[in-house]
């Protein structure tokens, strides 16, 4: 089999080196892929929203199967172009990668569905979102309908912030269109959990739960980023939650997806609040989650590319999907100064590795032969372990080993999900 992957991230690269150890993958190519992706796949610098060069190179190279990621090439219809063409796809096409695309769409989705979410009201012109402001309790959750990099939900304490976030969204304009329509939704409370699942648009099949790290600096503190770190599974997630989310979330989400003429398969990833009154939904995303990908697939043992495949078909069943019962932590390199300005340009060294350890490459590229720092986020360093306090002091002991000239990192991933466990 010869395969393409869509990205070039670390979730990518985790992306990646699951598939091959797929005994009939011969090739896997990688658009755009990255200088750490370059040593397991076969990379070409075409942009994962380049859809035409995509499906050029999909037209010339004939893959048997490909595999697209990122959230912008599902919304734009990567998925329903390569399908078009023949190349069968894990991923959901773009009337259903909506769910992630449309705040407004996934919100009333859940109203209409019964899903447990946040209380919200939207709006599409500045004057009576600001008149709703004026009556709210605070804290309040401004979001952007569309994608916005991550950065699209603002929580305001007061007023004066929710105002702001309004204006900047519908009238300025930060985000472009996707500022066209805003939610102003209710502030929940409780851990957060990510569950990934693996979905063929009847059947759903939770992955292993994680926990993010979204903030820049230790104590969940600094700028929103692209996530510092992640471990798996997440302690606040209990099997009872569980069979709640099951019932109540995963389930009914599936099921009014197909029942809307959407039909989703692919990977739907759960962003939950656990609240006093229950799991709620955050937010849904249409694709893999990064971080979270690089400690979910570690503890995979089943094989990836039969799953997607089972997915694509219509044919997944939840016995072909088994998790280790161990645990894995991803503590992220950072460029210093990222989210805001950082350099590039510095060598990576690399470490001898044992066999629990992983490097998930996402900001790098190579010049004159040597790994070299490109991004804000470089790399992942993960580890796997019987428990979840092993794999995180394993984690930094591969991190501490990484060595290039700005590294960042944050020296708390896990710690909160530790404290939970005792
Ligand atoms: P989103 O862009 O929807 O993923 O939101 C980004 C982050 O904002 C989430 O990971 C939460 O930490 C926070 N958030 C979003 N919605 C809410 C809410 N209704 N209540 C509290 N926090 C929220
Ligand atoms: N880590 C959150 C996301 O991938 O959106």
């Amino acid at each position: 089999m010869n395969i393409l992957v869509i990205g070039g991230g670390g979730r990518e690269h985790a992306v990646v080196k699951a598939l091959k150890k797929n005994k009939t993958v011969e090739k896997v190519w990688c658009l755009p892929g990255n200088g750490g992706i370059a040593h397991d796949a076969e990379c070409f610098p075409i942009k994962a929203t380049d859809l035409e060069s995509i499906v050029a190179f999909a037209e010339e190279h004939r893959p048997d199967f490909a595999v697209v990621t990122p959230d912008d090439p599902l919304c734009m219809g990567l998925v329903d172009r390569l399908e078009e063409i023949g190349v069968p796809c894990f991923g959901p096409r773009a009337n259903a990668a909506i769910i992630e695309g449309s705040k407004v769409f996934s919100k009333q989705l859940m109203q209409k569905y019964g899903i447990p979410t946040a209380e919200a009201q939207t709006f599409s012109d500045p004057a009576s979102a600001l008149a709703y402001l004026k009556k709210c309790e605070y804290p309040v959750v401004v979001k952007a309908d569309g994608l916005a990099l991550g950065k699209g939900a603002i929580i305001a304490g007061d007023l004066a912030e929710a105002e702001k976030a309004v204006r900047e969204m519908m009238v300025d304009k930060i985000f472009g269109e996707s500022g066209s329509r805003v939610l102003v939704e209710e502030f929940l409370i409780g851990p957060e959990v990510s569950v990934l699942s693996f979905t063929d648009g009847e059947t759903v099949v939770p992955m292993v739960s994680s926990m993010d790290h979204k903030r820049a600096r230790d104590g969940d503190e600094g700028l929103n980023t692209g996530g510092m770190g992640t471990v798996a599974p997440n302690p606040y997630y209990t099997p009872e939650i569980a069979d709640v989310c099951m019932k109540t979330i995963f389930l009914p989400t599936v099921r009014a997806m197909k029942e809307e003429g959407r039909t989703f398969k692919g990977c739907l990833y759960f962003g939950l609040m656990l609240t006093p009154k229950g799991p709620k939904v955050i937010e849904y995303n249409c694709r893999f989650g990064d971080p979270e990908t690089q400690v979910v697939l570690p503890l995979l043992e089943s094989d990836l590319l039969t799953i997607m495949r089972a997915c694509r078909e219509g044919t997944l069943k939840e016995e072909m999907v088994k998790f280790s019962s161990g645990a894995a932590c991803c503590v992220v390199l950072a460029s210093d100064g990222y989210p805001r300005k950082y350099e590039t340009g510095f060598e990576i060294s690399l470490p001898e590795m044992q066999p629990w350890e992983e490097i998930y490459v996402a900001g790098a590229k190579t010049a004159d032969g040597k790994l070299v720092t490109s991004g804000g986020r470089v790399l992942g360093a993960v580890a796997t372990a019987e428990s979840l306090a092993q794999a995180v002091e394993k984690a930094y002991a591969l991190a501490d080993r990484i060595r290039f000239e700005n590294a960042y990192m944050r020296r708390d991933i896990g710690k909160r999900a530790l404290k939970a466990l005792k």
